[in-house]
């Protein structure tokens, strides 16, 4: 079966979602919006609003507390932007960092080499309308910057184009202020720049994004070992906060696709209306890091094992994904639109977001706003659950219609206070996906909630 193929049966089953749905929802409900956008906009960058800012938080800190904080040889760091200019020429940046584009003469579209199919390049054809290309220019990535001053006298350097540069830099200072020894690993969430030339698809390449890394440091007879050990590893975590689990697998890279230094390498993809697309890259990288900036940089960077006095340069294993790649993929993995069985109207969109990464939490909502008996029990459960997650407070319109507002940001529980309430000091709490209701006294709302909304 082709590709197309599957796509096209997997479509007719549980359905892709458009990306431009995801749009409509993120810039409605206040999850992103494009970044300048009364000046008109520019391609390739976003902002986050309030809801986006929370989920996008809550994705980074499961990460951080699952690679860091439930792993005794991982350590994190946070590095600058911009570095010193030599960094990008020892990482062979400035000299590899391209796409190679070609123009149609025709309609104008422009195409990197490496996304068209290889029989138009091969023909000379624009996919598009079956004009000529120009002659293949290359495009290096890297963003320019400029340091200082005085005109003449400023230095040009770059913002980072891949976040892990921070870690080598750091890796020798790290290791002597923090007794790690190896096998380690140093963990960074971070900025990245990239000139895309052809940003696109929302979230899912832009020119400014956000990178999470992993540089795990071994000894070279171990290398197998963690390479494989991280590779299930981060295909497991990906697993655990999807719903639609067929839909991810591993890429592995072919001989031409592997750097020179890699032995092996593999891609964890998901599967959109894009079709598989990497989500994030685990990575072979040998020693050649560490080598590249002892060579540019005249800085030793080997290890010495304090129990073997051997001295070498450590091999490294990386894992290196994408914050937004994560928001988006989410977002596209828990989109669905729910027709009212009774066919009464009722229809529901709701995000399945996984209760731990979901926005808010929980809303709490009176059933009427003119009764202060409802309403005062109401704000002081509010107030409580605000200290230990994302609650909203809701009094505006039906309850159906909040419920419906709650499950199209992925809110998965809903406490409503009624008559009963005050009469038994219960309340109805409502889950977003099954949409079943239990009453639960309210002196046991929180614990009943913090067990399922925090991750274990
Ligand atoms: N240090 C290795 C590295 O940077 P990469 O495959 O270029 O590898 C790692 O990037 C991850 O960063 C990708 O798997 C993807 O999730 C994310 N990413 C890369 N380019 C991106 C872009 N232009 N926009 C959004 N995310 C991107």
């Amino acid at each position: 079966m082709t590709q197309i193929e599957e796509m096209q049966e997997e479509i007719q089953g549980t359905p892709l979602v458009p990306i431009d749905k995801i749009v409509s929802l993120s810039k409605r409900r206040g999850f992103v919006y494009p970044n300048s956008e009364i000046y008109g906009g520019v391609a390739g960058f976003y902002d986050f609003g309030p809801l986006g800012v929370e989920l996008r938080n809550n994705i980074r800190r499961f990460w951080w507390w699952s690679m860091v904080q439930m792993h005794d040889n991982v350590v994190g760091i946070e590095g600058a932007n911009i570095t010193h200019p030599r960094v990008w020429e020892a990482s062979g940046h400035v000299e590899n960092f391209v796409d190679i584009l070609v123009d149609c003469k025709k309609c104008k579209r422009r195409f990197r080499i490496d996304h068209l199919d290889p029989k138009n390049v091969e023909q000379n054809k624009c996919p598009a309308c079956g004009g000529e290309f120009t002659e293949p220019r290359r495009f290096n990535l890297l963003m320019e910057t400029y340091l200082g001053v005085v005109e003449g006298d400023r230095m040009k350097t770059y913002l980072r184009g891949e976040a892990c540069q921070n870690i080598y830099l750091d890796y020798d200072n790290v290791v002597k202020s923090s007794r790690v020894q190896i096998p380690f690993g140093i963990c960074q969430i971070g900025k990245a720049f990239r000139n895309e030339v052809t940003p696109g698809n929302f979230l899912f390449r832009q020119r400014e994004f956000e990178q999470w890394d992993l540089q795990f440091f071994v000894h070279p007879s171990e290398m197998d070992k963690w390479f494989d050990y991280w590779k299930e590893y981060r295909f497991k975590w990906y697993q655990t906060i999807i719903n639609h689990k067929d839909r991810l697998r591993f890429h592995e890279h072919g001989k031409d696709e592997l750097a020179h230094y890699a032995k092996k390498a593999y891609d964890i993809e998901y599967r959109t209306i894009l079709g598989w697309q990497e989500w994030e890259g685990i990575h072979w990288r040998q020693d050649w890091d560490l080598s590249r900036h002892s060579q540019y940089s005249g800085q030793d960077l080997s290890y010495t094992d304090l129990n073997t006095k051997e001295r070498y340069i450590p091999w490294i294993v990386e894992t290196s994904g994408g914050v937004d790649r994560t928001f988006l993929n989410l977002l596209l993995d828990a989109y669905e639109e729910q027709p009212d069985p009774m066919g009464k109207g009722n229809d529901r969109t709701v995000l399945h977001l996984h209760p731990w990464l979901a926005p808010v939490k929980c809303a709490v909502l009176p059933l009427q706003k003119n009764k202060e008996e409802l309403v005062g029990v109401a704000k002081d459960i509010h107030k409580n659950l605000q200290r230990f997650m994302v609650t909203q407070y809701d009094d505006i319109q039906n309850i159906g219609r909040r419920y419906r507002r709650q499950d199209e940001i992925g809110t998965p529980y809903c406490v409503t206070i009624d008559f009963q309430t005050l009469d038994d000091q219960t309340v109805t709490l409502r889950e977003r996906d099954s949409m079943e209701q239990i009453r639960i006294p309210i002196s046991e709302l929180t614990m009943y909630l913090l067990d399922r909304v925090t991750w274990k």
